[in-house]
């Protein structure tokens, strides 16, 4: 039977970590780790998965047994076959095989790009006709009701979107992007992997998305436009909480209402070529999330503190979703390997660990390669 492949990539984010699902800016590009998705009919009505690389196999009977499962890397594939069939029929059965060279856990969105890649393929081996806006939109959505993480779209949209040698500068508000082209001249990107994935990374995930809401309602107290973070000032904020003593929930907010203004004064250095104002912007982004977001670790910090001095390095942060993962560099291209050597000795020194490293390529976002 007529099989279809479909490669959806990992994403990095240059800069807006965790306002996406404040209305805010964020600066995603596509990378060059991905899933890879190959599906084909059957003459039934069940479903068969094969994760490759553990490897793993489960096999659903009905499409009316879609529900969450102890084998965790099922639940990405589930989820999107759960958001299909809230509006759409499958004239029949599927065998589904995947395998993925985005790093797990890594804040790389190896679970975006798993899901990406899925409803991509569905909705091409059955003709459904849905845009890649409502694809992204569908995998978001498996992501919160069969992973349990209530993740803003950043991922998924960096999945579908993506555009070799391109960043998008996307408007979480209006879902309204624009691409523009890295240029880096002679500095180059770097990813430093702490191999480290708190557990807690998913539950206090959650809880800041609930703390800015908390915040919104308290600012709305005073301010009844404020819908969300993106459309209150630092003089609202201390304004509205001159009388209210949670610290915690005005810190989250000051984080938040800080870094929407950074993004877009940052979008504005890179388009000016002022490399070195922009690399700034990802240590004060580094420091929000560390004192004032708190979604750092003493191993992201120690990665970014190491280099914090260095000529080299114009800029470095924690990326993605925080308590582990990996930092975000950008370091001159002669002198890579040495800070490689350097920061090595100092990590496994602190942690006993190894520090792994990528230099990644941007690439194209979801497509159908066979
Ligand atoms: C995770 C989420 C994204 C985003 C980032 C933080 O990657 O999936 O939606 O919130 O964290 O910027």
């Amino acid at each position: 039977m007529k099989s279809i492949t479909v490669k959806a990539p990992g994403r990095i984010n240059l800069i807006g970590e965790h306002v996406d699902y404040n209305n805010g800016f964020v600066l995603p590009a596509a990378i060059n780790k991905s899933a890879i998705v190959t599906i084909s009919k059957r003459a039934d009505q069940q479903i068969h998965l094969t994760a490759i690389d553990i490897p793993n196999e489960l096999i659903i009977e009905s499409f009316s047994d879609l529900v969450v499962q102890e084998k965790k890397w099922a639940n990405y594939i589930i989820g999107v076959i759960a958001q299909f069939i809230k509006k759409e029929k499958f004239s029949s059965g599927f065998n589904l095989a995947f395998t993925s060279d985005v790093p797990i856990g890594a804040g790389l969105s190896s679970s975006a790009a798993i899901e990406c890649a899925v409803a991509f393929a569905l909705n091409e081996l059955f003709s459904f006709g849905i845009d890649k806006m409502e694809l992204a939109f569908m995998a978001q959505k498996a992501e919160h009701e069969f992973a349990g993480v209530q993740c803003g779209i950043m991922d998924q949209f960096a999945s579908c979107f993506g555009k070799q040698n391109q960043v998008m500068l996307l408007d979480c508000a209006t879902m309204e992007f624009q691409y523009f082209p890295l240029e880096l001249n002679e500095y180059e990107i770097v990813l430093f992997d702490t191999g480290i994935k708190h557990a807690l990374a998913n539950s206090e995930y959650n809880t800041r998305r609930l703390e800015c809401e908390a915040g919104i309602k308290i600012i709305q107290a005073k301010f009844p436009e404020v819908q969300s973070l993106r459309d209150a000032t630092m003089l609202m904020l201390n304004e509205a909480f001159s009388e209210t003593k949670n610290t915690k929930v005005y810190n989250r907010c000051k984080y938040v209402i800080a870094e929407i203004e950074r993004t877009q004064l940052a979008t504005q250095d890179l388009l000016k070529n002022n490399l070195p104002a922009f690399g700034a912007k990802m240590f004060a982004t580094h420091f929000g999330l560390s004192t004032l977001y708190e979604v750092s670790c003493p191993e992201l910090d120690l990665l970014v503190n190491s280099v914090q001095n260095n000529p080299h390095i114009l800029g470095a942060r924690m990326m993605g979703g925080g308590f582990g993962g990996c930092t975000i560099n950008i370091i001159k291209r002669t002198e890579i390997q040495q800070v490689v050597n350097d920061l090595s000795t100092i990590y496994t020194s602190h942690t006993g660990k190894e520090l792994k490293y990528y230099e990644v390529k941007i690439e194209s976002g979801v497509q159908s390669i066979l």
